[in-house]
């Protein structure tokens, strides 16, 4: 008998989820029924993780006692710094936070409590800390000092002043919270499949996130990011240039790497074919920085790379491709944009686990052996 082998688990429908849902024949994507452009349009991040995690938008109560919970969950514990200054300054920042969110499993009291309360807790603290990891990360790296969490500030103005030292302008703290709601949650991704793979073998959230963060640091994931960025970089970043050279430096560097049968980062998905749901609001974000720190060469590059893509392989890009720029406009070192996209997924992941959590059964397909006939040695 020959078995249909899905590979890849395309076109495989896995399970339920309450979460979000991907529609890419209409090019939406849902939070708990909320289209994303909605939710980045009007939320905090902060609101959008309680609607991931608790499938309703908050009071205001409970946004209240959230605010308060996250600012006071936001410093780096000791032991978690300790076991990032052990780690080369040249490993990759997936590494770092893949290592931090272990130690803090390691050392979390209720480590092997999964009941939903301490389920929601762990996530709620992960959610509030992990900021701080890639904030001093980025930091160490430049040889600077940690700088302390500030409690006047929300999730993303405290995100950037940890990481810079300095207050953000408002234009860029808007164009990072909009990236953190993007990036929140996006059905079974494989990240998010692996950390329900792991959840239904019954171990704990922190082994989850963990086996997560692995799965997005692979380039065909959350690394193309920051390798879009490297994209950028191949091709030569110029400030003086006009947006028009870099366009058309752009469209012959696309045009030399399909010819060379590149795969360029950035590009495709495997649902939507016809764009992704998310890239218009991230497109409007980075253009909002561009114009802010006015770069329009970089969207040159931007402009020359889509429309070369789209004329040979009608090829539409991914949210990572607008992010990237975004993200090195605001200053933050490339191999940090994966870690960021930690940062956001962390809320969609842990809401997949309390999912898989609840209504759990072992994940575990078949295989087709194609290997040597029985033998005897
Ligand atoms: N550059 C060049 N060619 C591409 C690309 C690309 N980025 N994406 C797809 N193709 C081509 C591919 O070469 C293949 O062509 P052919 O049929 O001639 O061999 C065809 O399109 C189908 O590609 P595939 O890789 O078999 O399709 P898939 O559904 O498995 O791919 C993907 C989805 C995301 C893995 C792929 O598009 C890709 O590798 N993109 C680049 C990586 C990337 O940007 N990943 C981020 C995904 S979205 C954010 C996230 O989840 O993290």
């Amino acid at each position: 008998m020959t078995e249909q082998i899905y590979k890849g688990l395309a076109g495989v429908v896995a399970d339920h989820t309450a979460v979000s849902k991907v529609n890419p024949e209409s090019n939406s994507l849902l939070y708990r029924g909320y289209p994303v452009q909605e939710l980045a349009a009007a939320l905090s991040f902060e609101e959008v993780a309680l609607l991931l995690w608790n499938g309703e938008l908050p009071s205001s109560a409970e946004k209240q006692e959230f605010l308060d919970f996250e600012r006071s969950h936001r410093a780096l514990d000791p032991r978690v710094r300790s076991a990032i200054d052990l780690l080369p300054l040249d490993c990759h920042p997936m590494d770092v936070g893949r290592t931090a969110v272990s130690v803090l499993g390691a050392n979390h009291p209720l480590s092997e409590d999964s009941s939903p309360e301490a389920e929601l807790t762990k996530a709620k603290e992960l959610f509030a800390v992990f900021p701080a990891v890639v904030a001093y990360d980025q930091r160490r790296r430049r040889g600077l000092e940690l700088v302390e969490p500030r409690q006047d500030l929300d999730y993303s103005q405290n995100f950037l002043w940890m990481t810079f030292g300095e207050e953000a302008p408002e234009e860029v703290v808007d164009a990072f919270r909009v990236s953190m709601v993007l990036y929140a949650e996006h059905s079974f991704n494989a990240s998010t499949f692996t950390a329900r793979v792991v959840t239904s073998t019954l171990a704990d959230l922190h082994s989850a996130v963990t086996a997560a963060i692995g799965a997005l640091k692979g380039p065909l994931h959350g690394g193309a990011n920051e390798a879009v960025m490297h994209t950028f970089e191949e091709i030569g970043i110029d400030p003086a240039e006009t947006r028009e050279d870099a366009a058309a430096r752009a469209k012959a560097w696309m045009e030399q790497a399909l010819a060379e049968k590149r795969k360029v980062m950035g590009f495709g998905h495997r649902v939507y074919k016809s764009g992704d749901s998310r890239v218009p609001t991230m497109k409007q974000a980075l253009d909002a920085m561009v114009e802010y720190y006015g770069r329009g060469e970089l969207m040159g590059l931007y402009d020359g790379l889509e429309s070369a893509m789209g004329e040979a392989k009608n090829i539409l890009p991914n949210l990572d491709y607008p992010a990237g720029p975004t993200y090195h406009l605001m200053g933050f070192d490339t191999e940090m944009f994966t870690p960021l996209f930690i940062a956001a997924r962390i809320t969609g992941w842990t809401a997949h686990i309390a999912e898989q959590r609840a209504n759990n059964a072992l994940i575990r397909p078949l295989s087709a052996y194609n290997g040597p006939d029985e033998r005897h040695l």
